[in-house]
């Protein structure tokens, strides 16, 4: 068995997770192959397929040294006997558990695939991330093949957030890899930990069953995406109470128990993969019979839904119960800071909502306006929509400004000049609780910022 290293899918995961791999361990070959040319193109190009702060330097470092990238999927699998799988795994769209369960074509067609070419023995790494027992039905796909071929599938689910992606993956809280406990499953455990050893300290690498490996995946973003929930819903109670969200979230996040991250109140978490996996949670669940617990995590999503329509209500409200006709500025587009990526994107529903009012809406983001462009062909009145990567041009004559996205360079725009170029009286909506409401107020806007009751001249 070589040491080679195949990746199939060479999306924000794959891409990012091999590329640090390469660049830490210099005698392991890499390879990402995708069924997307345009994807692997843009791999090889000085233009990469994705934003991601560092990424690039780390690419370019070590691209046709010991990282390639590839759409020869049969040969990638001939070639390397470590063989990741990084697929999509989205909400199913048909069928039995539509809206819920995990779509899990992709990955089956990698089993498969690899089944049908490999002609030696490969550890098979589940990298997407999958519902519980999903390792099993992929070895039995496995071992059903002709040839003597021996496949040992391990779990090593990703906990890389966008936007920190290069940081995560070089100081990670842990690496979680799980393995059945035989022989040979914990021999492909050793081989996988060697080579993240190569620079993770040992304590941090867990090694579980497979099972446990799977559903922590789930639950930890369950977890996450809850503690955003949680501090939403109180959110809303702020604005009805004169208390200040960013304040209550300090005083509970003191306590050490409890802890101080992910208790930002916002518009409401987006991403690939929060509603997805928590969606997923509650299919498994369901399918075992536990109602209560399934209702218990998909209250989380629907507190997110209430969060998004909530901010688009709320703009309604203050701007007299019409904003048809006005123009509406939009300050970021993407998911988070730091990413081009708007998948599951509040601002898609935002905007949406908007354009039904028949807003005239600017939208401006540094990275995602191309995706933004893609993700708003669909909608009716497209002529509505204007997109401006100068927030400057972006606001200037608006009713309203929307912010989104917390980029940081949002906090450094001169607003006193915004405020100047806009329509009066000016609003101004901070979904991200992102910029100072006493100086806009002083400066003249009426401001409603997430969890905070209104500050308003009229
Ligand atoms: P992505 O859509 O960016 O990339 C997936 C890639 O797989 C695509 O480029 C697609 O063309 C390719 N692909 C699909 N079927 C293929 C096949 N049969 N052969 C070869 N290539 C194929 O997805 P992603 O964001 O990288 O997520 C991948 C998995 O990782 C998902 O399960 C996701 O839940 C999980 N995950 C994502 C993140 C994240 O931050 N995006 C973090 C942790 C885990
Ligand atoms: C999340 C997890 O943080 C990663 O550990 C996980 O690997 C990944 O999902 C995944 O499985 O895809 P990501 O979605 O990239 O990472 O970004 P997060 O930083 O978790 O933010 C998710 C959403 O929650 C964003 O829209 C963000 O703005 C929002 N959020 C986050 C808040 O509204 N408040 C917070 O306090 C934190």
């Amino acid at each position: 068995m070589n040491n080679n290293i195949l990746c199939i899918g060479a999306g924000y995961v794959g891409g990012p997770t091999m590329a640090m791999i390469a660049y830490k361990c210099h005698d392991i070959n890499v390879t990402i192959v995708d069924i997307n040319q345009e994807r692997i193109d843009a791999w090889n190009s000085d233009e990469l397929p994705i934003y991601e702060p560092g990424l690039e330097e780390v690419v370019k470092s070590r691209r046709n040294k010991n990282l390639f990238f590839s759409t020869d999927i049969e040969q990638g699998i001939i070639d390397n006997d470590i063989i990741f799988v990084s697929v999509n795994t989205p909400t199913k769209t048909f069928g039995h558990g539509a809206g819920y369960a995990a779509d899990l074509q992709y990955w089956e067609k990698c089993a498969r695939h690899i089944r049908e070419v490999a002609n030696s023995d490969k550890i098979v790494i589940e990298k997407s991330t999958l519902p519980v027992r999903t390792a099993a039905a992929m070895a039995r796909i496995l071992e059903h093949g002709s040839k003597n071929t021996v496949f040992t599938v391990l779990s090593n689910p990703e906990f890389l957030a966008e936007g920190t992606a290069i940081d995560d993956l070089q100081n990670p809280d842990r690496v979680l890899i799980g393995g059945s406990q035989t022989e040979q499953g914990k021999f492909a455990i050793e081989k996988l930990a060697a080579i993240y050893g190569r620079w993770v300290d040992d304590e941090k690498i867990l090694r579980t069953n497979l099972w446990s490996s799977e559903l922590s995946k789930l639950t930890a973003n369950a977890f996450l995406a809850q503690r955003v929930s949680s501090i939403n819903s109180i959110s809303a109670l702020c604005e009805k109470t004169e208390a200040d969200v960013s304040e209550v979230a300090h005083a509970i996040g003191a306590d050490k128990r409890i802890g101080s991250k992910f208790l930002k109140a916002s518009i409401g978490f987006g991403g690939s993969c929060f509603k997805k996996d928590i969606l997923n949670l509650v299919y498994i669940c369901e399918t075992y019979g536990l109602t209560e617990c399934a209702d218990y995590w998909r209250q989380v999503v629907i507190m997110n839904e209430y969060q998004e329509s909530r901010f688009v209500a709320r703009m309604l409200k203050a701007m007299f119960n019409t904003i048809a006709g006005k123009k509406i500025a939009i300050l970021g587009f993407a998911f988070k800071a730091d990413t081009g990526d708007t998948r599951e994107s509040p601002a898609i529903k935002v905007c949406k909502e908007l354009l039904q009012e028949n807003a005239i809406i600017t939208i401006s983001d540094p990275q995602a306006l191309k995706s933004a462009k893609r993700d708003l062909a669909d909608v009716e009145n497209l002529e509505n929509i204007v997109f401006e990567a100068d927030p400057y041009k972006a606001t200037e004559g608006a009713h309203a400004i929307a912010l989104l996205t917390d980029w940081r360079n949002y906090k450094e725009l001169d607003f006193k000049k915004i405020y100047e170029t806009m329509e009066k009286p000016a609003f101004f909506f901070d979904g991200r609780n992102h910029i100072d409401s006493d100086m806009l107020y002083d400066i003249g806007f009426n401001v409603y910022t997430i969890g905070q009751t209104e500050k308003t001249h009229i």
